[in-house]
C-alpha cells in the first residue's frame, strides 16, 4: 500500500520543487521509507532476512520512479522555456529614433563647405575670451564707446584682476588667426556669440561667421567678389546684388554694411532680384591699428574681414519665422526643420 501512495505522489507531482518534496518525505533521513529501514537494526535474524530485500526493493522502486519523473519534468521545463523564448522573425522592425543635425549646425557646414571651395580654411576660438582678444586688440580700447554697443556677458575677474568675457563676436577670431598664422590669410570662423540681449529678434546666445583675408595686395574688389561668389552660392541664385553702404566698425576702415537685394513678397523673402534690400553683415578693410597689434607691418599686408549672423541667414534659407525657434528644442520643430545626417 505504501508503494502505491508513493507512486501516486511521485506522479503528481508537477515540478520539480514538488517532486523534490516527495523525494524528502521519502527517501530523505526522515523520509517513510528511511524510518521503514532503520527498523531492520530491532528485528530478529529471521524477520530481518525476510523484510530486508522487500525493503531494499521498495527504496530502489521508488527511487527509480523519483529519477524517472525528474527527466520527464526537466525535459517539460526545457520544452517550455524554447517555447517563451523563441524570437519570431516574422515579427515587423521596430525603428529606432534617430537624431538629426539641427539647421544651424547644417547651415555652418554650408557655410564651410562654400568658401572651402574659394580657398577658405575654418578657425575657431574659444567662447570665453580674452578682453584683449574681444576688444582691444580689434581697436575697441578700454574706453572706447562701441564696447557700450555690445551688452557684454563678464565673467568675474580672476586673481590678477583679469575679467574675461563671452565672446561678443567672431572677431577675436582674426586676431588669434593673425597672432598664430603668416599670411596669406584666408580663413573663416563660424561659432557662438553672446550678447546680454533678448527680445523677439535677438537672442543672448546666437551665431556668427567671421571672415579675413590677409594678403599682399587685397583690396574692397576681393571682398565685393568674395560676399558675391558665397551669397549666390548660399541662396542658390544665379545672381545677386550687393549694396555696400558706407559704416562704422573700429577694426575695419572703410567699413561698409552690405545688404542683397530682395523681394519681400506675401511674408517669404526672395533673394536676388526686387526692390528691397536687406541687410546681411558688416565688413571692411582691416583696420591698421589691427594689423599693428597682430604684429604685421600695415606697409607689406592688408586685407578685408567681414562678420555675417548665421542665424539669420538660416532663416532666410529655409523659410523659418521665429528666431527663438532655434534654441527652443522642441522636438517637432527639429523634426520638421532638422536635417537627415
Ligand atoms: N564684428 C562685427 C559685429 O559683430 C561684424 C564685423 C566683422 C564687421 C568684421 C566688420 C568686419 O557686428
Amino acid at each position: 500500500a505504501l508503494k502505491e501512495q508513493i507512486a501516486a505522489q511521485i506522479s503528481a507531482a508537477s515540478d520539480l520543487n514538488a517532486l523534490e518534496e516527495v523525494r524528502v518525505s521519502t527517501l530523505g533521513k526522515k523520509g517513510s521509507v528511511s524510518q521503514l529501514m532503520k527498523g531492520l537494526g530491532g528485528m530478529s535474524p529471521e524477520e530481518r532476512k525476510e523484510m530486508g530485500p522487500a525493503l531494499n526493493g521498495l527504496k530502489n522502486k521508488v527511487a527509480e520512479e523519483i529519477a524517472a519523473r525528474k527527466e520527464t519534468l526537466e525535459e517539460a521545463a526545457l520544452d517550455a522555456r524554447l517555447r517563451d523564448e523563441r524570437v519570431d522573425v516574422t515579427l515587423p522592425v521596430q525603428e529606432h529614433a534617430s537624431g538629426s543635425v539641427h539647421p544651424i549646425s547644417q547651415v555652418m557646414d554650408e557655410i564651410a563647405e562654400i568658401f572651402a571651395s574659394l580657398g577658405f580654411d575654418v578657425a575657431e576660438g574659444p567662447d570665453v575670451e580674452s578682453d584683449f582678444h574681444n576688444f582691444t586688440a580689434l581697436n575697441i580700447p578700454e574706453e572706447h564707446p562701441a564696447r557700450q554697443d555690445h551688452d557684454t556677458f563678464y565673467l568675474r575677474p580672476d586673481a590678477n584682476g583679469d575679467r574675461k568675457v563671452l565672446r561678443t563676436h567672431t572677431s577675436p577670431v582674426q586676431i588669434r588667426t593673425m597672432l598664430s598664422k603668416e599670411p596669406p590669410i584666408r580663413i573663416i570662423a563660424p561659432g557662438r556669440t553672446y550678447r546680454s540681449d533678448s527680445d523677439a529678434t535677438h537672442t543672448p546666445m546666437f551665431h556668427q561667421v567671421e571672415g579675413l583675408v590677409i594678403d599682399k595686395d587685397t583690396h574692397l574688389g576681393h571682398l565685393k567678389g568674395t560676399l558675391e561668389a558665397f551669397l549666390k552660392a548660399f541662396f542658390e541664385v544665379d545672381a545677386v546684388t550687393l549694396r555696400l553702404r558706407p559704416s562704422y566698425f573700429p577694426f575695419t576702415e572703410p567699413s561698409m554694411e552690405v545688404d542683397v537685394q530682395c523681394s519681400f513678397d506675401g511674408g517669404t523673402v526672395k533673394i536676388g532680384d526686387g526692390n528691397d534690400w536687406l541687410e546681411i553683415l558688416g565688413s571692411g578693410m582691416v583696420n591698421v591699428n589691427v594689423l599693428k597689434a597682430c604684429n604685421l607691418d600695415p606697409n607689406e599686408y592688408q586685407g578685408f574681414a567681414f562678420g555675417c549672423g548665421i542665424d539669420r541667414l538660416a532663416m532666410l534659407k529655409y523659410g523659418m519665422n521665429d528666431l527663438r525657434a532655434f534654441f527652443d528644442a522642441d522636438l517637432r520643430w527639429l523634426r520638421h526643420y532638422g536635417f537627415r545626417a
